[in-house]
C-alpha cells in the first residue's frame, strides 16, 4: 500500500500559515467593487483589465483540462513551468536543511532554483545513453523532489513510460517531477495518465514551446489534490495576468490545438532534414524527442565560429559532458535552409 501522505513532506511551517486574503479570493456581492484599490477606469480594449484577475482563471484551468485529460482540480496554472518549479521547492523544501535530486546533463533551472533558495542538489548523472541509472534511489537520500526532465533537455533523449513509472513507484516518499515541457513533440510518453495512480507524481507543462508562446509565460503543475493544495499555500495571489489566460485560452482552443499540431509536425520534418546533414558532415547527434537536436562535433570549436560568423545563434554548454555539443532549436523552412547551407559550407573549410 502507498502510504504517500503529500502533508508529511511540506514545510511544516506552512501547515499553520493562513494564505493571504485578497480581496478577490475574499469575493462578495453587488454593483460597486471599492474593496481592491483598483482604478474604476478601464482604459484598456481587455474588459475588466483595471481589475485583479482571478488566482486560478477558471476558462484557462478548464482548457487546460480538456487538453490535458487531467481535472481542473488537479491543475495549477503558473508564470511558465520556472514558476512551478520554483513553487515545488518553496513547498517542500526547508533551506538550509532539504534537497533535490536531479539526472543531469538536464535542464538547470532545478539546481539554480533550489541554490536560490538555499536548498541542496543531489545531482546523479544519467547513464551512458541518458537513462536514469540502476539504484538511484538508494542515492538521493532524503531528497524532497526528484526532478525527471522527460523529453530531456538539451540532450532530446526519451526515457520510457515504462522507465518513468518504475521510477515514481521506486521513490515513494518522494515527490516524483516529470517535467514534461516538450511532451508535444512525443506525446505517446506522457505520465500524466498516471496522476491518479501514483498520489507522489507531478507533472509540469509549459505552453512555452509547442504552443509557441514563450513570451506570454505560462505553465501548468498537475497533480493530485493533495499536493496541489499544499502549493496553492505559497503561490502569489495574482499568478497569471489577463492578458496571459485570454492568449493562453484562445491558444487552447479546438483551432489552437489543431495549428500547435500542425506546427509540432512541420518543426519535426525541419528537424529531420537538420539532422540528416548534421550526420552527413560527421555530427553524432542523439535521437531528438523534442524540438531541438542535441549534435557532437569533432571540430566543435570550428563549427561555433562558423554559426556565429553567420549570424546563428546556436547552444553550447559548458557543463564538461556537453563541452563537444551544440544544441539546434528546430526553426522555419527558410531559417533551416539557411542553417543547412552554412552547416554544409563547413564540408569545404
Ligand atoms: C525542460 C524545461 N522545463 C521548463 C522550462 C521552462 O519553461 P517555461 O518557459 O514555461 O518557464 C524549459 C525552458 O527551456 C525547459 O527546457
Amino acid at each position: 500500500m502507498n502510504t504517500f501522505d503529500a502533508k508529511k513532506l511540506a514545510r511544516p511551517e506552512l501547515l499553520e500559515l493562513t494564505p493571504y486574503q485578497s480581496a478577490r479570493r475574499i469575493g462578495g456581492r453587488g454593483d460597486i467593487w471599492i474593496n481592491a484599490n483598483e482604478s474604476p477606469f478601464n482604459n484598456s480594449d481587455l474588459d475588466k483589465l483595471n481589475r485583479y484577475p482571478e488566482c486560478q482563471p477558471p476558462a484557462l484551468i478548464n482548457a487546460y483540462a480538456d487538453y490535458s485529460g487531467v481535472k481542473p482540480s488537479q491543475i495549477i496554472a503558473s508564470r511558465g513551468a520556472d514558476e512551478a518549479i520554483e513553487l515545488l521547492i518553496r513547498t517542500f523544501c526547508t533551506p538550509g536543511k532539504d534537497t533535490i535530486a536531479s539526472f543531469g546533463p538536464t535542464y538547470g533551472m532545478y539546481a539554480i532554483s533550489a541554490a536560490t533558495f538555499n536548498v541542496g542538489v543531489t545531482a546523479l548523472s544519467l547513464t551512458s545513453d541518458y537513462q536514469l541509472p540502476e539504484n538511484w534511489p538508494a542515492e538521493i537520500g532524503d531528497a524532497k523532489l526528484v526532478f525527471i526532465c522527460n523529453p530531456n533537455n538539451p540532450t532530446g533523449t526519451i526515457i520510457s513510460k515504462q522507465d518513468i513509472e518504475k521510477a515514481i513507484a521506486s521513490a515513494p516518499q518522494a515527490i516524483v517531477v516529470v517535467d514534461e515541457a516538450y511532451i508535444e513533440f512525443s506525446p505517446e510518453y506522457s505520465v500524466a495518465d498516471l496522476l491518479s495512480t501514483y498520489p507522489n507524481l507531478v507533472v509540469l507543462r509549459t505552453l512555452s514551446k509547442a504552443f509557441a508562446l514563450a513570451g506570454a509565460r505560462c505553465g501548468f503543475m498537475l497533480a493530485n489534490e493533495a499536493i496541489i493544495d499544499l502549493v496553492m499555500l505559497v503561490i502569489a495571489p495574482y499568478p497569471v495576468p489577463l492578458p496571459v489566460s485570454e492568449l493562453a485560452t484562445k491558444a487552447l482552443s479546438s483551432d489552437g490545438i489543431k495549428l500547435m499540431r500542425e506546427q509540432v509536425a512541420s518543426l519535426n520534418q525541419q528537424g529531420e532534414r537538420l539532422t540528416q546533414v548534421l550526420q552527413q558532415i560527421g555530427a553524432q547527434v542523439l535521437t531528438a524527442k523534442g524540438n531541438f537536436a542535441l549534435a557532437r562535433f569533432k571540430n566543435v570549436t570550428e563549427i561555433a565560429q562558423l554559426l556565429t560568423d553567420n549570424g546563428i545563434v546556436a547552444r553550447a554548454y559548458k557543463d564538461p559532458r556537453l563541452a563537444d555539443a551544440i544544441r539546434f532549436s528546430f526553426a522555419s523552412s527558410a531559417q533551416t535552409n539557411k542553417l543547412i547551407d552554412v552547416l554544409l559550407s563547413s564540408k569545404n573549410t
